[in-house]
C-alpha cells in the first residue's frame, strides 16, 4: 500500500480551478486499491512563518534533537509519505505564500534532509512528487517567468525525491480557448502521470 500525502493549497477552495484538477486526481486515487490517501488542507492549518521566538524555539529543539515535538509534525508526515501530491494555483509568478510557509516548516535537518562534509542530502521516503497547478497565462517549460514549478522541482530533489512531474492547465484567463477544454486536457495528462505513480 502506497501512502500518498495530498497537500491542498487551493486558496479559493471550491471556486478554484486548481481544486477541480486536484479533486479529479483525488478521486482517481481513491478508486485505487494500492493507495492510501492522507489529505492536508493548508488553509485549515495554523501555519506560521519563522520570526523571533518561533525561530529560536526551532533552534533549541534541533539542538536537543527533539524531532517528535508537535511543531515538526509537518516534516515528519512529509518524510514518511511514499508519494507527494501538491495542488496550488499560479500566483505572482510562483505560488501562494502559504505554500512557501509550509515548505519552510518542512525543511528540518534530521527529518527531511541531512548534512555532512559532502553537502546536503534528502532523507524523505517518497520517490515521486506531482505538482498540480493552473495558470492565467501560458508558460512553456523553461520560461523564466514561471518560478513555481522549477522551485518545487528543486525542493523535490533537495528532499531526496527522485521523480517530479508538473501537470498544469495554462492560459485559463486569456479567453483564447474554452476553459473546459484546457481543464479536460490537464486531467487527461494527470491520468497519464498517475499511471506511473
Ligand atoms: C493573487 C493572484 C496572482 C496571480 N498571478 C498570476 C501570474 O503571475 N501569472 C498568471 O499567468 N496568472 C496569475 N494569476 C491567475 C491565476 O494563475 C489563474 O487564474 C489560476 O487559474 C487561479 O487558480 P485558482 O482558480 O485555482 O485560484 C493570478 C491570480 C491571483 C488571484
Amino acid at each position: 500500500m502506497k501512502k500518498v500525502l495530498f497537500i491542498d493549497c487551493c486558496i479559493r477552495r471550491e471556486d478554484s480551478r486548481t481544486k477541480k484538477l486536484a479533486d479529479h486526481v483525488f478521486h482517481r486515487l481513491r478508486e485505487r486499491s494500492d493507495c492510501q490517501v492522507e489529505e492536508l488542507c493548508l488553509m485549515d492549518e495554523n501555519l506560521t512563518y519563522f520570526s523571533d521566538g518561533f525561530f529560536q524555539q526551532r533552534e533549541r529543539l534541533l539542538a536537543q534533537k527533539n524531532y517528535d515535538h508537535p511543531r515538526f509534525r509537518y516534516a515528519n508526515q512529509f518524510s514518511e509519505a511514499d508519494k507527494i501530491i501538491i495542488a496550488a494555483p499560479f500566483w505572482d509568478l510562483s505560488f501562494p505564500a502559504l505554500l512557501k510557509v509550509y515548505i519552510e516548516n518542512l525543511c528540518v535537518e534530521g527529518i527531511t534532509f541531512g548534512c555532512d562534509e559532502t553537502g546536503m542530502f534528502g532523507t524523505c521516503k517518497a520517490d515521486h512528487m506531482i505538482f498540480l497547478t493552473t495558470r492565467g497565462a501560458i508558460y512553456p517549460k523553461g520560461d523564466p517567468m514561471e518560478m513555481g514549478s522549477p522551485y518545487l522541482e528543486a525542493m523535490s530533489r533537495f528532499f531526496g525525491i527522485d521523480r517530479y512531474d508538473c501537470v498544469a492547465a495554462d492560459g485559463l484567463d486569456l479567453g483564447i480557448r474554452p476553459v473546459n477544454e484546457i481543464m479536460r486536457e490537464a486531467m487527461e495528462e494527470a491520468d497519464r502521470v498517475l499511471d506511473e505513480l
